[in-house]
């Protein structure tokens, strides 16, 4: 893999932690950040090259954490990639019955954290003259799910983000796309939708697999595109618009 290092939020279940495995498997270097060590006990029994891994908590909605988040991780090592992952269901409500806390929580959870982490990762790579970035939205981030409103406006503000930062960045060395996978057999989607549903969505071993073939190169996707992944396929490939 032509990358050395790997930030992942999100890293310690459902695609965060599928991706922490490949990348860690292929050779590099992973700072897997979660919000708790909850599940990390279970996440490293999954992976191979352990020593690659090294786990940080990290609340990626609180500014100054993500700050010295980035300053510990330039102590160890330069970084190659940034993968915002990390995400929030919330429940099912329609927009007349979902509380304003709600809405703001799906907003500081889905969003302000992805305009942090790529506001550090943007200052790291500007200090390392090169660098690239991956977003996960949804496909809900493309149009709208009904009594997932807040949800979905957080997720298309994650598309937004990674269309400013590649029109922000043009001449330089930085390359970003957003990724909007649909429904995957994660925690997330059992708590939204059940157990059943879940079970008949695609794995997020399948969506990071082809988030490994666009880093890689195998898959080939132009600067600031969002790339769909709905039902075990590529569905779109939509490119970054122009000013
Ligand atoms: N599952 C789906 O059907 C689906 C569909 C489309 C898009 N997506 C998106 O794909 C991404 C991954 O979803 P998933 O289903 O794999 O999620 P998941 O199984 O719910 O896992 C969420 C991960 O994010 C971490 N996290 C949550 N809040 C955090 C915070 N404030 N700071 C740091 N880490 C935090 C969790 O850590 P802790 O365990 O410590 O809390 C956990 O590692 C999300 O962005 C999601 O919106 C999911």
């Amino acid at each position: 893999m032509n990358i050395e290092s790997v930030l992942i939020t999100g890293a310690s279940r459902g695609l965060g932690l599928a991706l922490t495995e490949r990348f860690a498997a292929a050779g590099v270097r992973v700072f897997a950040v979660s919000r708790t060590q909850r599940h990390w006990k279970q996440a490293l029994a999954r992976i191979q090259n352990k020593e690659l891994v090294t786990w940080l908590a990290c609340d990626v909605t609180d500014e100054s954490a993500v700050k010295a988040l980035f300053q510990k991780i330039s102590r160890q090592a330069p970084l190659s990639l940034v993968i915002n992952n990390a995400g929030y269901g919330g429940r099912l409500e329609t927009i007349d019955k979902t509380p304003a806390e709600e809405f703001d929580r799906h907003i500081t959870q889905n969003l302000r954290s992805v305009f942090l982490v790529t506001k550090y990762a943007l200052r790291t790579f500007k200090k390392e003259g090169r660098g690239q970035l991956i977003n996960i939205s949804s496909m809900a981030g493309t149009r709208a799910v009904p009594k997932l409103a807040a949800y979905s406006a957080a997720k298309f503000g994650v598309i937004a983000l990674t269309q400013a930062a590649v029109k922000e960045n043009a001449d330089s060395k930085f390359w970003a796309v957003t990724v909007c996978p649909g429904g995957m057999n994660t925690e997330m989607r059992r708590g939204l939708f059940g157990a059943e549903d879940a079970a008949k969505q695609q794995s997020p071993e399948f969506v990071a697999d082809k988030i490994i073939e666009i880093v890689d190169g195998k898959l080939p996707v132009d600067n600031g595109a969002a790339i769909m992944i709905r039902y075990g396929k590529i569905s779109a490939i939509t490119p970054l618009p122009g000013m």
